[in-house]
């Protein structure tokens, strides 16, 4: 097989920024993907319907050639989230779910939830009114290992929210270990979970084996050999519960490359070609349709996209660099071969 047709994928999570550095990045999904699922950790975050519409208008003025792409905002979750805000999610068409952020996690985490004890009610009620909660799965404890706070998450938060309001549907976003694909796979049809291209690609020595690399850190970060391939199972199994979300997360070179490095990798120039590499060498492109245009439209209740993409065998080269708001962007396998090209949107 050398020419892939695909419905047209979504991407299910998805960091575009503002400003001139949306501008700058938002093409290269666009052109890979019908819709995405928008983060809202911008500083300050997007925590009401009201902000998300505005974000979204400004990604839709950065689009003018790319008329179809649909962004699916989020909202972002606070101590302080008032239930109004969930009604207006549950009204508001282009608004899809609220994102749970440990307070510290990660990037732009600082308004994040402190103590899940704060967000019981308002949880309950997004259970209630069937909005779905996207989890950054990590502890943020100091005492805890960066390699385990993914586990530790699921053993100490998710599993009890689970149990406790088993009507939340719930997004464990990039999943990184064996773990959470057991516990995912094991876990109700409310419970479902997105995969990034560099957590199936990279193993954590591809960030610290031959020197540091700056670029390869990302959060969750990067686990051992036998974690990317329980990932690389999952995504290729069919199992309707694993679906894209690329991560997508631009940081200049400078961001990167100066102590203290921000976490995030980009990968939107590529994405899709990609996930189909990972597919390829694993003979399982029959079901790269089902994680990156079925399983997570079908989650979220979205009709299938109508485009189609196509993809064909053929070696190039990703960017050494992109622009990024005047600044420098390094690319996930930056001036690396991909061997799947996209062709066109038909
Ligand atoms: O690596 C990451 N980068 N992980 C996140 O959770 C946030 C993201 C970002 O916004 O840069
Ligand atoms: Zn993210």
């Amino acid at each position: 097989m050398d020419t892939l047709t695909l419905i047209k994928p979504d991407d299910f999570h998805l960091h575009l920024r503002d400003g001139s550095e949306l501008a700058s990045v938002a093409r290269d999904s666009a052109r890979r993907f019908a819709r995405a699922i928008i983060m809202p950790n911008l500083a300050p975050p997007v925590v009401s319907v009201r902000q998300a519409l505005e974000y979204r208008r400004r990604i839709l003025d950065c689009l003018p050639d790319n008329p179809d792409f649909n962004p699916l905002m989020t909202l972002y979750l606070t101590d302080n989230t008032p239930r109004d805000e969930v009604d207006r999610v549950a009204e508001t068409g282009e608004v899809y779910a609220f994102k749970y952020y440990p307070a510290g996690a990660t990037t732009h985490s600082a308004s994040g939830v402190t103590d899940i004890g704060k967000v019981m009610p308002v949880l309950e009620y997004m259970a209630q009114r069937d909005v779905p909660l996207l989890l950054h799965g990590e502890v943020t404890d100091a005492e805890v290992d960066i390699f385990d706070r993914e586990k530790v998450f699921i053993e100490r938060i998710l599993s009890p929210l689970v149990e406790n309001i088993n009507a939340l549907r719930i997004v464990l976003e990039h999943v990184t270990t064996r773990d959470a694909v057991q516990f995912v796979s094991g876990a109700s049809d409310r419970i479902a979970a997105t995969i990034t291209p560099h957590h199936l690609m990279l193993n954590r020595n591809a960030m610290l084996a031959e020197g540091i690399n700056p670029h390869h850190y990302c959060l969750p970060i990067l686990k051992r050999e036998r974690h990317r391939q329980a990932l690389v199972a999952a995504a290729t199994s069919g199992n309707p519960k694993f679906f894209l979300g690329t991560d997508s997360a631009p940081h200049s070179a400078r961001a990167k490359e100066k102590p203290p490095c921000c976490a995030g990798i980009y990968n939107a120039c590529a994405a899709i070609e990609l996930y189909a590499s990972v597919f390829d060498a694993m003979d399982s492109l029959d079901t790269l349709e089902q994680f990156a245009s079925r399983n997570g439209a079908r989650f979220y209740g979205l009709p299938l996209n109508t485009q189609k993409i196509s993809l064909r065998r053929e070696e190039w080269q990703i960017p050494d660099v992109i622009n990024f708001a005047g600044a420098t962007l390094v690319p996930f396998r930056a001036g690396g071969s991909c061997r799947w090209k996209l062709v066109d949107e038909h």
